[in-house]
Parts: C-alpha cells; structure tokens; sequence
C-alpha cells in the first residue's frame, strides 16, 4: 500500500505532526502560541509549553486532584491545564524563578478566569519546597530539571 504523501516519515516528523493536531484541540493554545514571542523579547530560552496540555488536565481530573503542585510555572500553559482538568474544587501552586515569567502567568491565570484557584510561589524550586506544607494529590516536574 503506498504511503499518503503527508505521511511522517522521520521522528522529528511525527513528533511535529502529534504536536500539529494536538495544539488543533488544545484549549489554552493560544497561551501557548505566545511562547516563541516572549522568548525573543525577553531574551530566555528555557521556557516552552510541552505539547501534552489535554494529557496534565486528564490526570488532574482522573485522580481527582483537590492540590497540584507544579516546579516551573513558566508563562502558565500546564498549570492553566491541571485547574481546568482538576474542575472548580482543584487548586494549582506553581514555584516559578524568574519574576518575569510568574508576572506574565498571573496575567493568563487572571484572563482564563482561573486566578483564584492558580497560586504562584516566587522562588528557586530547591528555597521554596522545604517550606510547603501538607500534602499534594499530584506534583508535576517537567524534564530537564
Ligand atoms: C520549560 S518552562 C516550564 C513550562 C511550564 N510548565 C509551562 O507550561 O509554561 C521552565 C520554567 O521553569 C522555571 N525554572 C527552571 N528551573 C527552576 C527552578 N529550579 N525553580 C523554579 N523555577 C524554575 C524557568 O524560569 C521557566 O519559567
Ligand atoms: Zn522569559
């Protein structure tokens, strides 16, 4: 059988497709889209929206995560997926470093109406952790850190 003309054929081919159609249903991807733009502007390169939203909101709603704990808030892309997925008794804390990144995730939390049930905590993952206090439902570290 011949392979459609569009057909992946690499890795990185399919990693770009499953990104394409997955951004195609994502709820927050205009959250996302604003990524590339800060970086330029701003002059970072570690902060990226990983292609996985819809997945982070179907785990916080399957193990009907009441507290989510998250290191790296970024601009807000997955902490705005776990409320959302988590639903209206699920609050999200997120440790973010950079005072610059937690401003502008603050700024999409308050614009997505989530404000209230997203909290940034300002700070070095490794300051700010010994400091939390009881449990969590579901702690989210993204790789490479
Ligand atoms: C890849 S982005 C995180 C993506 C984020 N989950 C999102 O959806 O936007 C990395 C973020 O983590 C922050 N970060 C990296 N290392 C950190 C650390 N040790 N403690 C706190 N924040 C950290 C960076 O400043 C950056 O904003
Ligand atoms: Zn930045």
């Amino acid at each position: 059988m011949p392979m459609p003309p569009d057909e992946p054929k690499s890795p990185e081919q399919v990693q770009q497709w499953i990104e394409k159609h997955a951004r195609e249903h994502d709820r927050f991807a205009h959250v996302a889209a604003k990524y590339a733009g800060h970086r330029a502007t701003h002059g970072c390169y570690d902060v990226y929206p990983y292609p996985n939203g819809s997945l982070l909101g179907t785990l916080a709603a399957t193990h009907r995560a009441q507290r989510i704990l998250e290191v790296g808030c970024g601009l807000g892309y997955s902490a705005l997926w776990f409320a959302y997925g988590g639903g209206p008794g699920t609050v999200v804390e997120s440790i973010e470093r950079d005072p610059e990144h937690a401003a502008i995730a603050i700024d999409h939390f308050k614009a997505e109406g989530l404000g209230e049930r997203i909290k940034v905590l300002a700070g070095l993952g490794a300051t700010v952790l010994p400091t939390l206090k009881d449990t969590y439902d579901l702690a989210y570290n993204p790789p490479a850190y």
